[in-house]
């Protein structure tokens, strides 16, 4: 069918978003192959359209006004598994989604994704944030990202080293409208042990830490997730948010100090062991963004209007009904400006907001 026959306009995206925020596609259309993808794309292209492509919804804020290009939902689907020596690869098509591929490698006792169960979305977006929690990020396992390139117009494989990952990032991120990934390889290891690196997933695995498998790691994943509202559960009040909605602030050593420095000063920490920090590599720490929000005193479950913190986790913005992202996006610079005014710290947005730039969060001082 050709892809006119298969455009809709004015078409509501709410819905289609974890937030339930944002008004609506012009155009809109569901794709499920690589040459309806490229039709698309050369149909936008001669009309001059702006182009969004919409995977979950679970990492994506759609303005109120909408998106006035066209929208292209991913919705293709199949894996293809083959081996390769103590390895497994699966070639996973952008569509699939992502927590069925995890449960399916956990049921096959393939390991290095046990760690990123619960995580809503579909797998083509996993490389674009380099998803990551509880020890391990999708770019560990990543073999290869298949790719319609939008300046080249051709479909193109690239390997990791040229996917420039980082946390919470990627070259696709940061060239939003340069690639639609249409593929991702991952290589697992055949009957691996579980990754239980992060403190927290050690803790909560207690003595069956070094003997845990697969699905104990899956299955305390998600109910640590569960207990931080960062499951999509349609019975919590905090299910409508997009996740994390700052990336924790990587920060130079005198930044961290600063830091520490100020929260002891404030009371918020008696001393340097009670704020978290992770080092990452010299010179260079990780700060934890809901330590900061809580104690630069935005509570979680503060409400304003319609939205409003997570009462479980003060890094999650929530939408409790009747809404605006206009609504969203101001209490998102509030928070902004206040660990900012407290800590001297610049949060970063995770999302990716349509049709935008990807712009920093409140004013800049
Ligand atoms: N903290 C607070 N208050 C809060 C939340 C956290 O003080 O409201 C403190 C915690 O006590 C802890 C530290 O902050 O000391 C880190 O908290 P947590 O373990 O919950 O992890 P996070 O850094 O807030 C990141 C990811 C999550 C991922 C978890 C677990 C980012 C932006 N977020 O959160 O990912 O699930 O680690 O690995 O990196 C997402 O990206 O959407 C997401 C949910």
């Amino acid at each position: 069918m050709p892809i006119e026959a298969r455009l809709r306009t004015n078409e509501p995206l709410s819905g289609r978003t974890t937030l339930g925020l944002g008004g609506a596609a012009r155009h809109f259309v569901e794709i499920a192959s690589d040459e309806d993808l490229a039709d698309a794309l050369a149909w936008a292209r001669d009309r001059r359209l702006r182009v969004g492509v919409l995977g979950g919804g679970s990492n994506l804020v759609v303005p109120d006004e909408g998106f006035d290009g066209l929208v292209i939902a991913i919705a293709s689907r199949g894996i293809v598994e083959t081996r390769d020596g103590d390895r497994t690869r699966l070639a996973v098509r952008a569509g699939e989604i992502w927590d069925d591929l995890v449960a399916r490698c956990v049921d096959a006792d393939l390991a290095g994704v046990e760690c990123l169960s619960g995580i809503p979305g579909l797998v083509g977006a996993t490389p674009i944030q380099n998803v990551g929690a509880y020890g391990q990020e999708v770019s560990s396992t990543i073999v290869e990202v298949r790719a319609f390139d939008r300046t080249k117009e051709r479909f193109v494989t690239m390997r990791p080293d040229a996917c420039a990952f980082a946390y919470r990032d990627s070259g696709f991120k940061r060239a939003p409208d340069a690639f639609v990934v249409t593929d991702v390889v991952f290589s697992l290891v055949r009957g691996g042990r579980p990754t239980i690196a992060y403190a927290e997933l050690q803790k909560k695995l207690g003595e069956r830490a070094s003997v845990a498998t697969l699905r104990e790691v899956r299955d305390t994943v998600i109910a640590l997730r569960r207990g931080k509202a960062m499951v999509v559960d349609a019975g919590d009040p905090n299910t409508r948010s997009a996740g994390s909605f700052f990336t924790n602030p990587i920060v130079s050593d005198a930044t961290r100090d600063d830091v520490i420095a100020r929260a002891i000063a404030r009371g918020a920490a008696l001393s340097a062991a009670e704020v978290p920090t992770f080092p990452q590599s010299k010179g260079v720490t990780k700060l934890a963004a809901g330590w900061l929000i809580e104690r630069a005193g935005i509570a979680k479950g503060l409400r304003r209007g319609a939205v409003g913190i997570s009462d479980k986790h003060a890094l999650a913005l929530v939408h409790h009904g009747g809404g605006t992202t206009r609504e969203l996006l101001a209490l998102a610079d509030e928070v902004t400006n206040r660990v900012r005014e407290v800590w001297g710290v610049q949060l970063e947005r995770e999302p990716v907001v349509f049709g935008g730039p990807q712009p920093r969060t409140g004013s800049h001082a």
